[in-house]
């Protein structure tokens, strides 16, 4: 995607300014989402107007002007070219999901993260989704393994509505179970064990792990734990990740079964997966 634009650009923007532009954008759906540095803050509308042209299904651009923060993990949009909206529906592994970019987090770069736990899921599982946004992995593992039950927690009151609608649109009302509230007081309402506890929240997720795990079937259940983490150098970038999760874990036996960089969110920084079994 990057390359793309820089391609597009070239002849329109010199060297230098090809080179300030940050590493990419998105799209969802039919909006395109791009960071453009202060520098290039005059040009916006060139870049938007570049993207309109190039990118077949994008009718909208916008700017994403704060980074992505609060409990909620929004970020503040700004129309830069195009239709004005935030809402599209977006596409993927077979599912459709309608999202509000502006009330709600989703990235498209967690596509292959999600089909990778869908892809674990084995039928009968009871899944507990601990921040499950607009309700991708749920629906996803649900499309994919009709037999499971999974809980589909979120705080965001938005997030958990638009949830509503894609367990809807997909069909997967039998099988996903939204719930709105924190994850650390929503566990009352959840009344069977799980097998698997999703923790895709990178920034948090090490204060829920003792929620997590408690949320977990005897005599062991997987957590699939999202943290962000700072490396130098790419092999030892689960060095961090793993002090973390011996140091939090103190009760119950663990083994990492397996772990993986999900994508680079910024210069030597990371999200990573490690995934758990724990003994409870
Ligand atoms: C990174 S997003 C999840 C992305 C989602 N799994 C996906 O695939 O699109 C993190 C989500 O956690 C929610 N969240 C933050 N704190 C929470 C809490 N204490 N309890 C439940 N949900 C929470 C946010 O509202 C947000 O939707």
């Amino acid at each position: 995607m990057a390359r793309m634009l820089k391609k597009a650009l070239t002849g329109i923007f010199n060297e230098t300014e090809i080179q300030l532009l940050y590493g990419g954008f998105d799209v969802v759906g039919n909006i395109a989402v791009i960071k453009i540095p202060d520098s290039l803050m005059t040009k916006k509308r060139i870049i938007a107007t570049t993207l309109l042209d190039k990118i077949k299904p994008v009718t909208t651009v916008l700017m994403q002007s704060t980074p992505v923060s609060g409990d909620f993990r929004t970020r503040h949009l700004e129309l830069i070219g195009g239709e004005d909206k935030t809402t599209t529906e977006y596409r993927e592994h077979g599912c459709i999901f309608k999202v509000d970019l502006a009330t709600a987090y989703f990235s498209p770069r967690l596509s292959t993260e999600r089909q990778r736990i869908a892809e674990l899921v084995q039928p009968g599982e009871t899944v507990v989704n601990l921040f499950a946004g607009v309700g991708a992995f749920s629906i996803i593992i649900a499309k994919k393994v009709p037999e499971t039950r999974i809980y589909s927690v979120d705080i965001n009151p938005e997030a958990n509505q638009q949830a509503i609608e894609n367990i809807r649109v997909n069909k997967v009302n039998k099988n996903v179970i939204p719930i709105l509230g924190d994850a650390r007081n929503v566990v009352s309402q959840i009344e069977e064990k799980a097998e698997r506890v999703l923790m895709p929240l990178p920034e948090k997720a090490v204060e829920y792990l003792d929620t997590a795990i408690k949320l977990l079937k005897t005599p062991y259940g997987v957590v699939h734990y999202y943290t962000h983490t700072y490396a130098s150098r790419r092999e030892n970038v689960f060095e961090d990740p793993t002090k973390e999760i011996k140091k939090n874990i103190l009760k119950n036996r663990y083994s990492i079964v397996s772990k993986r960089i999900v994508r680079e969110v910024g210069p030597r920084w990371y999200q990573v997966v490690l995934d758990l079994k724990i003994s409870t």
